[in-house]
């Protein structure tokens, strides 16, 4: 089989890295990749946004499964180009990826469908007033969002009726998130622990993966700023079978029944965002593709073929319904460069690696790298996925195992949290 990874951040090289294991992938490619995947497959240099460019490149090396990894050339329609041209795609059509590129239309789809989430409304620029006085009816604090992408930065938490307002405003009045902030959503602030349920689904069918949990916020204890992701690990306790059967029952099952009734089956694999309350699981948000940093602890764990799995769906015809796990915890530490979320420094030499050894039980997968000559630069600001992979039941030595190899990397200024996983011990 040949494959294309779409994507170039540590949630492709965690992709590759699994995928170029399976014994049926005879050529791996990753669009445009990044200096980690470049070890473990071919990279080729395109654009994402070049879409003509990358179906011909897939049509070129006769690519029988292109996986796509982020969201917004999913939104952007990537896929059913992809499907058009005849080949495989591990990825939802345009329609299926608004669960993700739409706020509001996720929101109306689980109140069409009886999925628990919190209580909302949708406002547009034409109904700014109606949004403020529907704010002073609500107890705060009160959560408002952005409804388009906007990079995990378009949620915003309000505890002041006045901020709420204003927020409100620079969303609908002003500029704030440009046209990903035309329509917003306001909603019932929720409250408990956050977890991230992975299902790889074939239009119909699909299989679950383990629960992780991410950390989101830049410091420790979950404080300052959202992020892209800080770091993750797997498999979450909080999420006990029963929370996962009840997640099955009340979340997915009905999420992949509605999307394939109302005419836009989803293939690919739907990210769960759920918050456990005390009045039982709700749906925070729905993403269309893997987390990042999430893939790069749940996919370690698969002791599956996932190429196998990922033709499959890609396919419609996922005959499984569950899949193999390793007796494994997976800890994700990622490594940023000082000032992330906000400005940040790129260029800069990163050392160490050389000292990480896989078989040591970690692997470091590259977000933001690149290559010059024999040095690999940082160039984002999330630049490495430190992960380790450990016993199941240790997860504490797993977290020890990350940081022991985070402490062996350097490069100026490099900012790491360094409570990841702390969540999963028990106690806070
Ligand atoms: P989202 O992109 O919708 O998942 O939101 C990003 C983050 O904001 C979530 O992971 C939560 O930490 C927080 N969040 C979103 N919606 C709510 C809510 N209704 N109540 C409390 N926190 C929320
Ligand atoms: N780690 C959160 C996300 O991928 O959206």
């Amino acid at each position: 089989m040949k494959i294309a990874i779409i994507g170039s951040g540590g949630r492709e090289h965690a992709l590759a890295w699994k995928l170029q294991q399976s014994p049926k992938v005879e050529k791996l490619l990753c669009l445009p990749g990044n200096p980690g995947t470049a070890g473990l497959a071919t990279n080729v240099a395109v654009t994402i946004e070049n879409h003509d460019a990358i179906i011909d490149i897939l049509k070129q090396y006769k690519i029988d499964l292109a996986v796509i990894g982020p969201e917004a050339p999913l939104v952007d329609g990537l896929a059913d180009k992809v499907r058009n041209a005849g080949i495989r795609c591990f990825g939802p059509g345009q329609q299926a990826a608004m669960i993700e590129g739409s706020k509001a239309f996720s929101k109306e789809f689980m109140k069409r469908h009886g999925i628990p989430t919190a209580d909302f409304r949708t406002f547009s620029r034409e109904q700014l007033y109606d949004a403020i006085r529907y704010l002073d009816e609500l107890p705060m604090p009160v959560v408002i969002k952005a409804s388009g992408l906007a990079a995990g930065k378009g949620v915003l938490i309000c505890s002041e009726r006045d901020e709420a307002r204003e927020v409100t405003r620079s969303m609908l009045q002003g500029d704030a998130f440009k046209e990903a902030g035309a329509t917003i959503v306001i909603e019932e602030f929720l409250e408990g622990e956050e977890v991230s349920v992975f299902a790889l689904c074939d239009g119909s069918r699909f299989v679950t993966l383990m629960p992780a949990q991410d950390h989101k916020k830049i410091l420790d204890g979950d404080k300052g700023k959202n992020t892209g992701g800080m770091g993750a690990y797997a498999p979450a306790p909080i999420a006990t079978d029963e929370i996962l059967q009840t997640a099955r029952k009340n979340v997915l099952v009905p999420t992949v029944q509605g999307m394939r009734d109302e005419g836009y089956p989803f293939i690919g694999c739907l990210y769960a965002g759920l918050i456990l309350t005390a009045s039982g699981i709700k749906v925070l948000e729905y993403n269309c593709r893997f987390g990042d940093p999430e893939a790069q602890v749940v996919l370690p764990l698969i002791d599956d073929d996932l190429a196998e799995i990922l033709y499959a769906c890609a396919g419609g015809e996922l005959k499984q319904d569950s899949i193999r796990f390793h007796e494994a915890s997976a800890v994700c530490v990622v490594m940023a460069s000082g000032g992330y979320p906000d400005t940040y420094k790129t260029g800069l030499k990163i050392g160490g690696l050389q000292n990480i050894k896989e078989e040591d039980g970690v692997v470091v997968f590259h977000a933001g790298t690149k290559r010059e000559g024999d040095s690999i630069l940082t160039a984002g600001g999330r630049v490495l996925g430190v992960t380790a992979i450990g016993y199941k039941d240790d997860l504490q030595e797993t977290i020890r195992s990350a940081y022991r190899a985070v402490e062996k990397i350097t490069f100026d200024g490099a900012y790491y949290r360094s409570d990841i996983g702390a969540k999963g011990l028990g106690g806070k």
